[in-house]
């Protein structure tokens, strides 16, 4: 039987429709109920990063082997390397080095548990975001709150984080360069935390954290891997995409679920 608490979180998370076809069990959190294979095989390159052979255009950020095609400025990428986290935020704070900082009120550098078994990667800031300097605080981030209490990882247990820490005017994507030049410190980020699961939530997080252009309905399901340190990620739907489409937020339990699997066994 759920507790009530869980029941009452997945009610706002509103998977009543999956609930009520495939019951969760008594023990939810013992044997989670995972109706889809995560370490599915996509052939042989199955828990592996997807960044295939195929070779993105030049203008494309490449980062499946931890190194984006499109370099950083070289004084960042010097700088970042070695720094702590205070010396990272300060840094991550007066950052120049892409058009961003120019529109934005402020960098908004991640948040959370610093020792985190869980990181959760989205894409950028929004208004919210920018105005406030927390990441995932608006109405998305109140539906990724719910989703991460739901697997027993409650928001100030995880680390969350973005692939650009400003935010691009008007909530467009982030371009190649600005991703690019902002790795570094989501790189720093992840050697800090070290976490044994990253969840990509989101097309803008897989495409640059993976180096991939599969749509997030092919590269959910299956487990990847980011180096450096061969971590496993997994990729979700994002939350805003979920507030817009609730049809899909079954599949983003089921996606919970499997990562809440993998941290059990990990
Ligand atoms: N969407 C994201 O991807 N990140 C945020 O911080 C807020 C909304
Ligand atoms: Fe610097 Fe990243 Fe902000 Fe661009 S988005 S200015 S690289 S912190």
């Amino acid at each position: 039987m759920l507790d009530a608490r869980r029941r009452a979180v997945l009610d706002a998370i509103g998977i009543e429709m999956w609930r009520s076809r495939h019951p969760v069990s008594a023990a939810a959190m013992d044997e989670p109920s995972l109706h889809q294979v995560v370490e599915s095989g996509h052939g042989a390159s199955a828990g592996r990063a997807v960044a295939g052979p195929e070779p993105l255009a030049d203008d494309r950020v490449r980062v499946a082997d931890g190194r984006p095609s499109v370099s950083p400025p070289l004084d960042a990428t010097e700088n970042v390397a070695g720094l702590d986290w205070e010396a990272l935020r300060a840094t991550v704070a007066s950052c120049t080095a892409c058009a961003l900082h120019a529109t934005r009120a402020q960098a908004v550098f991640g948040v959370g548990n610093q020792d985190a078994r869980l990181m959760v990667i989205g894409e950028a800031p929004g208004a919210d975001e920018d105005r406030k300097g927390e990441p995932f605080v608006g109405r998305a981030g109140q539906l990724l709150n719910a989703m991460l209490a739901a697997i027993g990882y409650p928001r100030e247990t995880v680390y969350i984080a973005n692939i650009v820490k400003c935010r691009p005017p008007g909530n467009r994507d982030p371009h190649v360069e600005e991703a690019a030049a902002c790795r570094v410190y989501l790189l720093r980020q992840i050697e800090l935390i070290k976490p044994q699961l990253i969840l990509c939530v989101g097309r803008i997080s897989a495409h640059n954290l993976l180096g991939t252009e599969e749509p997030v309905g092919r590269l959910r399901g299956s487990v990847h891997r980011f180096d450096p340190g061969d971590i496993p990620v997994l990729v979700t739907y994002h939350p805003a995409y979920l507030l817009r489409q609730p049809q899909e937020k079954a599949k983003a339990w089921q996606d919970l679920q499997a990562a809440w699997r993998l941290l059990k066994s990990a």
